[in-house]
């Protein structure tokens, strides 16, 4: 059978998600708007295999890990349901960044992966289809079919391009600093959040006048609007977390040193603000003409390791076939 191949890019939320209205059907509490990103692309092939026993699933170069592998499995039967398959899938996924620390990369592998698999079953997917099948799988997935600004409401079961990124073209620059993966899961995070702090509530209450005025913010590209709600919107989900039991703190003392230089290079006149998510990274939206200079600051802070230039990047696409039956082949 076809091997398909789809590429998709993460994305960060200026807007964030975190809490499921609908757990069994993945759908979320909060309405959430974020940012695709250029330079954090997940490449994906899946091909249907009549002979295979089990699905064989290769994250970055080595076999997924059990966990790893349900999440894909799952997506797998939904595909093979929808199609009427029963053949088992090879999944081979790689990304250009670090993966599970945080970095949103569930997000682009679950939208390479509802594109390239629906594709291999010979499904004609659209996009809003396929976002719905990556937001079963990852909730932030869902806006990683698209390009630029995304918004995926309250309640929503797919996601909906806001503006191209070329509307207001920011770059963020990630700051990494930790290797290693995170030890909660976002999943187990946010229902334990949901379940046990008493700041879960108030979190969800605020959230949509939270994402309407990024939304304004980015419409009217407003920088100095849209950076202070951002950081509200992480600072809010993070304390939520913080009054969990037990506590989910996924800053690091390396984080907070990143948002302290990010306070002081305001200061300084550079306009700059900090996003984390669920994980010790922290991510910096600049102008493009300041991204160097951010970049090289991020870089100086002591415990920083990397750091990642990103711009606005492109929503998933399929690489054209390359056809199984080109003359002179079987
Ligand atoms: O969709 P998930 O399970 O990867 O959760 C994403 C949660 C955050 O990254 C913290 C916020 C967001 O909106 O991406």
């Amino acid at each position: 059978m076809n091997e398909c191949v789809a590429v998709a890019h993460a994305n960060i939320a200026l807007a964030k998600y975190w809490g499921k209205a609908d757990e069994a059907r993945n759908i979320p509490a909060v309405p959430s708007l974020s940012l695709t990103l250029d330079a954090l692309r997940t490449r994906t092939s899946v091909a249907f295999v009549s002979d295979l026993v089990e699905d064989e699933v290769v994250l970055d170069g080595r076999p997924a890990r059990e966990k790893e592998g349900r999440r894909v499995v799952r997506m797998l039967e939904a595909v093979r349901t929808a199609a009427g398959l029963t053949a088992k899938a090879r999944v081979v996924s790689a990304n250009s960044f670090p993966t599970a620390a945080g970095l949103a990369s569930s997000a682009s592998g679950f939208a390479a992966l509802a594109l390239a698999a629906s594709a291999a079953a010979g499904l004609d997917v659209s996009l809003r289809e396929a976002s719905s099948l990556a937001r079963a799988a990852s909730v932030s997935a869902a806006r990683s079919l698209y390009g630029g600004y995304v918004e995926l409401p309250a309640g929503a079961e797919f996601a909906e391009p806001l503006v191209a990124g070329s509307h207001f073209p920011l770059n963020m620059v990630v700051a990494l600093t930790r290797a290693g993966e995170k030890a909660v899961g976002s999943t187990e995070g946010m229902l334990r959040t949901a379940r046990t702090s008493p700041y879960y509530e108030a979190w969800v209450r605020q959230a949509p006048a939270s994402c309407d005025r990024i939304r304004r913010a980015i419409l009217d590209r407003n920088l100095e609007a849209l950076g202070p709600a951002m950081e509200a919107s992480a600072l809010a989900m993070h304390a939520s977390m913080f009054a969990a039991d037990p506590p989910i703190v996924y800053m690091s003392p390396t984080t907070v040193a990143v948002m302290e230089r990010v306070r002081e290079l305001r200061a300084s006149g550079v306009p700059a603000y900090y996003t984390m998510d669920a994980g010790p990274h922290v991510k910096v939206l600049t102008p493009p003409e300041r991204a160097e200079e951010v970049a090289a600051a991020l870089k100086a802070v002591p415990g920083t390791l990397n750091v990642i230039k990103c711009g606005p990047g492109p929503g998933a696409s399929l690489e054209p076939e390359v056809s199984s039956t080109k003359p002179g082949t079987t």
